[in-house]
């Protein structure tokens, strides 16, 4: 009885560990699952952003707690250091984003927009997150560049027109869509030349073909996607 016991337990470990080793296999090498889904992942080049000061490093340290911490289906480091760079290379002003939760990717779009003489202003629904976020803005050292504007941003972007103040970045990352109505609403003062990223344009969250389609059937904009990691960024230039 104990030999025919040994035996089983044998065969399951032996089966377990060869299809284990088949299914490593079979991984697509570019780093996507099998759905096509890519994860991205770090290369032996990527380094942690480096602080320049006590003001940068003290926000590095805000983000890299954020990042440990819970996730408030935030962006991805890595789409938070790049959205950083583009807001600062384009010398953004005005920045706005829609859908702010905890606040991660405002703090990286704040230092562009710091470094650029610029705003950034956020619009969130949920009270419970504007609480959060704005702790962590504070905590961040960023609280000064950012403005939280509260409600449905369906209404409140509005203001945007009002207020007749052409934005220079635009990061849509609230509902999926609601992205169409955020693009109609605010491509008019979208300046010419300005950028507008769409967050989520992988396959999982699926992003709304009604906003896949204005972005890239309008001859007036030009759309590329950035799939570095797994949820993807739509990122378009309206012309000049
Ligand atoms: C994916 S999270 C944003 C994550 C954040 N951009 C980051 O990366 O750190 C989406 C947020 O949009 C907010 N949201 C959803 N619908 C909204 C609306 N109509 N107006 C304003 N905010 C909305 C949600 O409450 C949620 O906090």
């Amino acid at each position: 009885m104990r030999t025919l016991v040994t035996s089983i337990v044998v065969v399951a470990i032996v089966t377990l560990a060869l299809n284990s080793a088949a299914a490593e296999e079979s991984k697509p090498k570019d780093g996507s699952d099998k759905y096509g889904f890519s994860y991205g992942g770090g290369t032996e080049h990527d380094k942690p952003s480096l602080a320049k000061d006590d003001q940068e490093k003290k926000a590095l340290a805000a983000l890299d707690e954020m990042a440990r911490g819970r996730w408030y289906l935030n962006i991805t480091t890595r789409e938070g250091r790049v959205l950083r760079q583009l807001v600062e290379t384009t010398g953004a002003k005005r920045v706005v984003e829609i859908g702010t939760s905890s606040g991660y990717s405002t703090i990286w779009l704040a230092l562009g927009a710091r470094a650029s003489g610029g705003k950034v202003f956020t619009h969130e629904i949920d009270p419970k997150m504007i609480k959060i976020a704005r702790e962590n803005f504070k905590k961040a050292g960023v609280d000064d560049v950012i403005t939280i504007i509260e409600g449905d941003a369906h209404k409140t972007i509005k203001l945007h027109k009002e207020q007749d103040q052409q934005i220079d970045v635009l990061f849509l990352d609230a509902e999926k869509f609601g992205y169409i109505d955020y693009l109609n609403q605010l491509l008019p003062v979208v300046r010419p030349g300005g950028l507008i990223f769409g967050h989520d344009m992988h396959k999982r969250p699926m992003p709304d073909p009604r906003f896949i389609k204005a972005i890239t059937t309008d001859p007036n904009l030009d759309t590329s996607f950035i799939m570095m990691e797994c949820f993807g960024i739509s990122m378009t230039v309206k012309k000049r």
